[in-house]
């Protein structure tokens, strides 16, 4: 045990630094300089993709949240419909299923329970193809797939997911720009896309050396019971997946917002005991989220923002701390600002004294109902 940890302390963080490298081997081989490789979803996909006229992506836990920063990829790249659930909910739910959609299970064992009592279900309701993204090659989600993209995370120990995660990410880029380049997205931009998502592991590398910076900022949620986290746009997944790996292994109670609905409920908790998180890169919504913090502070919420190194925010925060990054663009950054979140939670739990890899009443793979 302590060999396979090498110099690492817990699975997790040893997992957490695995993330470049997993990231690079699953883009290797399947992206280049003129942009995604043609058949790395099976030699079966080219009418299946062109046929595809919306994406219903059906997870359990982190796998779902990948999921949730898909459907924005592939949206705006591709202008296909994307609709995200979650399999409990919607192996039981009489699902409208428009002719041509392709179905798309994630998951990391590719055992979970319920996301393949889903898939299996998927198969009654007239979908076009099944699609797996997965890490695992013998798995039942692979073998019941039709088409498949493989995650090259390597085994994932830590209970809690962290480089199945940012590999479902890459996974879903390359897809995203797939069907973006299939459905008439501008050559010039999928190319600088393209050139982006290969830069990936470089600026989850550069995330990573923010370590010693987020273990001094994890010392602030020690004695908290509880913290919020927000995000706008693509970044609201992950601040749901941030909120998720602290609950997990911390057992500190956390939730994640989308920023603008902060005053439809959850400004009533805030106030010196509430730690908000927030993740700020550079893009369009930036200034509104920089209003939804200042209604923050104004109700004296310790605020932690983590920002690209180029965003215009002003770096004195009276109660809180002003983390920066280089987020590599706003297509790679949520796979990017997903790190740092990694890291927090992971040193809370330590400093908590909490059983890091095998937290409390959760298992790695979830495989009865
Ligand atoms: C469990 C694990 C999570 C994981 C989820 C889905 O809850 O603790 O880390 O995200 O199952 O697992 P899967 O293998 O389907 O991705």
């Amino acid at each position: 045990d302590a060999v396979e940890r090498g110099e690492y302390r817990h699975y997790m963080q040893k997992e957490i630094f695995e993330q470049p490298r997993a990231v690079a081997d699953t883009l290797e081989g399947r992206i280049g300089q003129h942009g995604v490789l043609p058949n790395i979803f099976g030699i079966d996909a080219d009418p299946v993709l062109d046929r595809t006229k919306q994406i219903h992506i059906v997870a359990c836990g982190t796998s779902y949240h990948a999921g949730m920063v898909a459907k924005y990829w592939i949206e705006e790249l591709a202008r296909l419909p994307v609709v995200v659930e979650v399999a409990s909910e919607y192996r039981y739910r009489d699902v409208v299923v428009p002719e041509d959609t392709l179905f798309v299970a994630v998951s990391q064992s590719g055992e979970t329970a319920d996301t393949l009592a889903a898939m299996r279900e998927s198969r009654r309701r007239g979908y076009l193809a099944t699609f797996a993204i997965c890490n695992v090659p013998e798995s039942s989600v692979v073998r019941e797939s039709d088409l498949r993209l493989m995650t090259r995370a390597g085994p994932e120990i830590g209970v809690a997911s962290t480089k199945a995660f940012t590999t479902q990410l890459a996974a879903f880029a390359l897809l995203a720009l797939d069907l973006g380049r299939r459905r008439g997205l501008d050559h010039t931009r999928y190319l600088k896309l393209c050139k982006e998502l290969q830069s990936l592991p470089r600026f989850i590398e550069s995330a990573l050396r923010i370590e010693p910076q987020i273990e001094e900022l994890a010392e602030h949620f020690i004695l908290k019971h509880n913290a919020l986290f927000l995000g706008r746009g693509v970044q609201y997944p992950v601040a749901l997946e941030g909120s998720l790996k602290l609950k997990e292994i911390s057992y500190i109670h956390a939730e994640a917002y989308p920023a603008g609905e902060l005053k439809h409920g959850p400004l009533a908790l805030v106030d010196e005991d509430m730690p908000i998180v927030a993740v700020a890169p550079n893009g369009p919504l930036l200034d509104k989220l920089k209003s939804n913090l200042q209604e923050v502070r104004a109700r004296g919420g310790e605020l932690f923002v983590f920002a690209d190194e180029h965003a215009e925010m002003d770096d004195t925060i009276e109660q809180g701390v002003m983390v920066r990054l280089e987020s590599g663009g706003e297509f790679i950054s949520p796979a990017v600002f997903t790190i740092p979140l990694q890291l927090l939670s992971y040193h809370v739990a330590v400093m908590r004294g909490t059983d890091v890899d095998q937290p409390r009443n959760l298992a790695k793979s979830v495989t009865v109902e």
